[in-house]
Order: structure tokens, then sequence, then C-alpha cells
């Protein structure tokens, strides 16, 4: 069973063009979660972080949504130029990317975790 540090979901959620919420696959969701994908295996982190779609996480109006666990910090209108940093300064920095919080967001972490990278051999 791997063990994962953190686990990124992207809503990538479709609806029709006219529905009132709007959907996050309309926002960009797909080439988002798939530059997602790309700069985690591009830094050795797949095995250490999952990047995952998710259905609608019914913050719509907010999309593309994007909630990290297990500290469950959401981010909202997120873009594919957000990647890196989300990388970079979140996932393994341990620092909440606070420019793209969404809005109402729940009791955050007072501290989060730096990641654990496993020793070079
Ligand atoms: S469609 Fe993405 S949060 Fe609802």
């Amino acid at each position: 069973m791997p063990g994962f540090e953190r686990h990124v979901f992207v809503c990538t959620n479709e609806r029709a063009a006219d529905h009132p919420r709007g959907c996050c696959k309309s926002k960009g969701a797909v080439a988002l979660r798939d530059k997602m994908k790309q700069e985690l295996t591009a830094r050795g982190l797949s095995k250490l972080i999952r990047a995952n779609n998710a259905g609608c996480l019914d913050q719509c109006e907010h999309g593309v949504s994007v909630v990290v666990y297990p500290e469950q910090v959401w981010y909202g209108a997120v873009t594919s130029e957000d990647v890196v940093e989300i990388i970079e300064r979140h996932l393994v920095g341990g620092e909440i990317v606070t420019r793209l919080l969404m809005p109402d967001q729940h009791k955050l972490p007072a501290e989060l975790v730096p990641l654990r990278l496993p020793p070079r051999t």
C-alpha cells in the first residue's frame, strides 16, 4: 500500500454550458490536473504526493476547485499557472498559498508539515 504524504484533488466536473453554477472543466481543470501530475512526476514526487480527479466539490462558483489533504486546505480560481507555486510552496514546503485560498475557508491548520523527502541514495 503506497503511503502518500498528501493528496491533491482537482475538480474536473463538467456541466452543460448553460448551467447556472458553471463547472470547473470549462475553466481549464483538465489542463490543470494534467500539469499537476506532470510537475509532480518531473520532480520525482509522484510516489509521495498523489493528484487525483475529483467530481464536483460543491464550490463551483470558486472553481477551478482544488483541495489538499490531509490538511484540508481549499484553493479556488486555480489555474495551470498556479500549479508550480502550489507544489513548491505548499506540497513540498508546507506553506499555505494564501492568495489562492477560497473564501470562508474552514479553520486552517496552524502549521503545515513540509514534505518528508526520502534520503538520496
Ligand atoms: S464543478 Fe468544480 S466544484 Fe463544482
